[in-house]
């Protein structure tokens, strides 16, 4: 893909684990590391990166040659998203061909200016757009956001199977939501139990890249568009994510060595 090193997608099988939470603050992390990042909403029905990373509604990208779009840029990251280009009220009722070609379109129509990482934030599911992903363009892995419990998963069993399926590598299992943190008086509760992420990651031979909290500030600043990364960078939040950040890039790296991994049959 022009303009683009390496392709990672951050993916699970469920909505509302932390995919996009995972996505802008592990892309802030690794830009903070010196890399170029690119953030691509591959979340047609449900775009979340124009509110987490501070864009306004009704900012659109510029137009470039070649029938092609520039990335918007927020916190030194260049990032595409359909909430950018269309009112997403109105893509809530497309139909699955619309989606895939709205999606093609971003990924094929996106000038990215010589990034290191595009993150890809996926949607839910192991769909059209996943699928779409892995024939058209070389992701050089898959980062596995996951909640710990049983019915969560459940669902990122599915993405990971999926993955294999299209020789995509899975770099690792993020658990989100790990353990509840107070605020007010430090106490803390395993809400979603424990020890998930290293049940899926040992069932599949691969690693759990790191675990997150389930905190107030990690949705209010995500959700208010200055990420943990980038409004509390010494946080153990924000560490937690350079250590995950370090491990994607040097799983990639490493993986390149092997030469081109992807292919696709039905
Ligand atoms: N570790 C966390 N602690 C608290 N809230 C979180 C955490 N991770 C995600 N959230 C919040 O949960 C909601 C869903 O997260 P999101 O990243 O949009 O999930 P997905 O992309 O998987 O659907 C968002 O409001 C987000 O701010
Ligand atoms: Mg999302
Ligand atoms: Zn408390």
């Amino acid at each position: 893909m022009d303009g683009v090193k390496y392709i990672v997608a951050v993916a699970s099988g469920k909505g509302g684990v932390g995919k996009s939470t995972v996505t802008v603050n592990l892309a802030l992390a690794l830009s903070a590391q010196g890399y170029r990042v690119g953030v691509l909403d591959a979340d047609i029905y449900g775009p979340s990166q124009a509110q987490m990373l501070g864009v306004k509604e009704g900012v659109r990208p510029q137009t470039a040659e070649g029938n092609k779009f520039l990335p918007l840029e927020a916190h030194g990251l260049q990032a595409m998203s359909m909430a950018f280009m269309v009112n997403t009220r109105e893509a809530m009722v497309w139909r699955g061909p619309m989606v895939v070609g709205a999606f093609q379109q971003m990924l094929t129509q996106t000038q990215w200016d010589n990034l290191d990482f595009l993150l890809i934030d996926m949607p839910p599911g192991t769909g059209d757009i996943q699928l779409t992903l892995a024939q058209k363009v070389p992701v050089s892995g898959a980062v596995i956001v996951t909640t710990p419990q049983d019915i969560a998963l459940l669902d990122a069993r599915k993405g990971i199977e999926m993955f294999r399926k299209v020789n995509v590598p899975v770099l690792g299992v993020v658990e989100n939501m790990s353990l509840y943190h107070c605020e007010n008086c430090g106490h803390e509760a395993a809400i979603f139990g424990t020890g998930g992420g290293d049940l899926i990651a040992e069932e599949y031979q691969t690693t759990v890249l790191g675990r997150l909290p389930l905190t107030l500030s990690i949705r209010e600043l995500a959700d208010s568009g200055k990420p943990s990364v980038v409004s509390e960078p010494d946080s153990s939040v924000s560490q937690t994510f350079a250590e995950i950040a370090r491990q994607v890039a040097q799983s990639v790296s490493a993986s390149e060595s092997d030469g081109p991994t992807i292919s696709f049959s039905e």
